[in-house]
């Protein structure tokens, strides 16, 4: 049985940067849809007691096109909002320390050239997806961006997300309407960089 995060903070506790029917609807509804279809699919794959991250580096190898079509999908979303939503705090270190801000200023130049590369791909995502801060097989770091519910993790062997920005029109509409690039700058007023730093550092 795959979980679904449970939130840290409260529903309304990013407000004003993530509104409190947004984080309702995005978590409480749309990422639970995922959860549940993913697990549906998994045992209509025959893949009950793999790892998301196992199915969704594997996903050539399922042989029903449909099918695997539905794990990339289902599997991505309840992969992608899991890490969206642990990610935030009402309270975020605004900035990384130690190896990870290492590897960000020897990559980037800078933290704000970071946020910038990875705010850019974020706004020119057509359409559904998300913009990423990952590392590679080797170790290093990358940013791209990813259509639908995709993630790095089916782009080859190694490569895992640290950070997920989600530029899907549910996770700003409400609030940003039309308006993208706000939601993005508002993205950061709430990431807790602390967060990111332990998930970087239990990947070394
Ligand atoms: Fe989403």
């Amino acid at each position: 049985m795959y979980e679904q995060v449970t939130l840290d903070y409260a529903t309304n506790a990013l407000e004003p940067y993530i509104d409190q029917t947004t984080i309702e609807t995005h978590h409480g509804k749309h990422h639970a849809t995922y959860t549940k279809n993913f697990n549906d699919m998994v045992e209509k794959a025959g893949l009950v007691g793999k790892t998301v991250e196992e199915i969704l580096a594997n996903l050539p190898v399922v042989p029903d096109a449909t099918i695997r079509q539905g794990l990339r999908n289902q599997g991505g979303g309840y992969y992608n909002h899991n890490l969206y939503f642990e990610m935030f705090s009402p309270n975020p270190t605004k900035a990384p320390t130690g190896k990870l801000a290492d590897a960000i200023n020897a990559q980037f130049g800078s933290l704000e050239a970071c946020i910038e590369e990875i705010s850019k791909l974020a706004a020119a995502q057509f359409g559904s997806g998300w913009a990423w801060l990952s590392t590679d097989k080797d170790g290093k770091l990358y940013v791209s961006n990813s259509l639908n519910q995709d993630n790095p993790i089916s782009e080859g062997t190694g490569h895992t997300p640290l950070i997920a920005l989600d530029v899907w029109e549910h996770a700003y509409y409400l609030k940003y309407k039309n308006l993208r690039p706000d939601y993005i700058k508002a993205f950061w007023e709430v990431l807790d960089w602390k967060k990111v730093e332990e998930r970087y550092e239990k990947l070394l």
